[in-house]
């Protein structure tokens, strides 16, 4: 089943300070599963005062869980105590002996987040601290990559579909691919399907939230890999817009930690709205004087996308060594460019035709194995940083408030 909370959570620390075992179990369960991968879970046996003295000694996480026994105003007075030491972002949740809907209420007024009656089963924990997460700080768990050529031709596909292989193997990271070429998509052959849907009907399950539909579009050439298995639609057919070509990556960004769209052959439009929500840009130029012209041309327009920067572009030079007397140097460019390439792939025609004419992945071959150790740089540099709402200062305390700054009113 497909919840708004089937997302990748931001992340987190959640700590957890209980007793029953079979609560203890279910908090256990949660490592194992996908959408806690970034929340940093400790589980202590103990109840409000293991908790206070804990926040004693270290900062108190984003969410702590407390169960008591006693749910009388002693614990009440306690509870005051420990808000003492917590942050102010800190969200407290309450697990107690029984269901009891004055508690409950009592509970919630001084700015206890919810409360739950022990044993909390496995499904309902993961859904409740899902919950609160999500709405402290934002679903700002999922990264965008968008790759995009100077010009036609370039290679940017075929290097795109390296780098998914890398992300999903290497990097062990589930990842969503897609292109945006309609019938002019190399996917199929690159990654090795048969095309059994096109975009019109992806956007078509994205605008209607359909998961069960899109699951069904999906070809998994790895365990973490997803590809949409499009291009049947015929060449000369128009394109999607933009704006349903955006409901599609709403949908993935919300399920997936790493999506990752291969511009070539995208319209003007769908470029442009895909570059300015992408995390990363990876720009695949040669290093030849037309396609360098327009990558400079590219880059100034996604700077101005971008609010002047150009930190999320990588410039990938491919190609390198087709005909190298007629090449712009390495230092021409980097000085025509404003920015050093960060990757540069050598002219192998040898490794991209054998794999492409004999249906074989880039890392089936030791060359296409180091030309992704070659490429990953650029998609570690967007999966490793923090998401901005958990960054100290910049934490948002978010529509429901904190467990500090309401006691403290209480
Ligand atoms: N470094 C390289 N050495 C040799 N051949 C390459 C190299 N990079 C890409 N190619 C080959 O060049 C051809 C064009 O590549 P690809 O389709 O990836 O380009 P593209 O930029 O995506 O094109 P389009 O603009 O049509 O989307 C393919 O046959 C591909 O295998
Ligand atoms: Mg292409």
């Amino acid at each position: 089943m497909t919840t708004e909370t089937s997302i990748l959570l931001p992340e987190a620390r959640v700590d957890l300070f209980i007793k029953d075992k079979e609560t203890i179990e279910a908090a256990r369960s949660l490592q194992n599963d996908w959408r806690f991968a970034r929340v940093t879970i400790s589980i202590e046996e103990g109840d409000v005062e293991s908790a206070i003295s804990a926040y004693t000694q270290a900062s108190s996480p984003t969410l702590v869980l407390l169960e008591t026994d006693v749910t009388d105003d002693s614990f009440v007075g306690r509870l005051e105590a420990l808000s003492a030491y917590c942050n102010e972002g800190t969200n407290a949740i309450v697990i107690g002996p029984v269901n009891d809907i004055n508690l409950y209420r009592h509970l919630t007024s001084i700015g206890v987040s919810d409360y739950l009656v022990k044993p909390v089963p496995l499904a309902t924990l993961a859904e409740i601290i899902a919950q609160s997460l999500i709405e402290k700080l934002g679903a700002v768990g999922s990264r965008m990559i968008a790759t995009i050529g100077s010009k036609g031709g370039v290679g940017t596909s075929a290097l795109t579909q390296a780098l998914a292989l890398g992300i999903s193997e290497n990097l062990d990271q589930k990842t969503f691919f897609m292109d945006a070429a309609g019938g002019w998509t190399s996917m199929p052959v690159g990654m090795g399907f048969e095309p059994t849907t096109n975009l019109h009907e992806a956007v078509k399950a994205a605008a209607s939230k359909d998961f069960d539909v899109l699951d069904r579009m999906l070809f998994k050439p790895n365990e973490k890999l997803s590809v949409l298995a499009a291009g049947s639609e015929a060449m000369l057919e128009p394109s999607v817009q933009a704006a349903q070509y955006e409901e599609l990556i709403d949908m993935v960004m919300a399920s997936y930690p790493v999506v990752l769209i291969d511009l070539s052959g995208a319209i003007p439009s769908l470029k442009r709205m895909v570059m300015n929500r992408a995390h990363e840009i990876m720009i695949v130029a040669t290093p030849t004087l037309s396609s360098l012209r327009a990558a400079r041309t590219l880059m100034q327009e996604v700077k101005v996308l971008h609010g002047g920067s150009i930190s999320n572009i990588d410039l990938v030079i491919n190609m390198e060594g087709l005909m190298p007397s007629k090449e712009v140097s390495k230092k021409d460019i980097a000085d025509v460019l404003e920015i050093k390439p960060s990757v540069t792939i050598p002219f192998d025609p040898k490794l991209f035709l054998t794999t492409e004419n004999e249906g074989k992945k880039m890392n089936q071959e030791k060359a296409g194995r180091e030309l992704i150790e070659r490429l990953l740089p650029v998609a570690q540099s967007v999966l490793s940083s923090v998401p901005l709402a958990v960054k100290g200062d910049a934490l948002d305390l978010g529509v429901i408030g904190s467990f500090l700054s309401k006691i403290k009113k209480g």
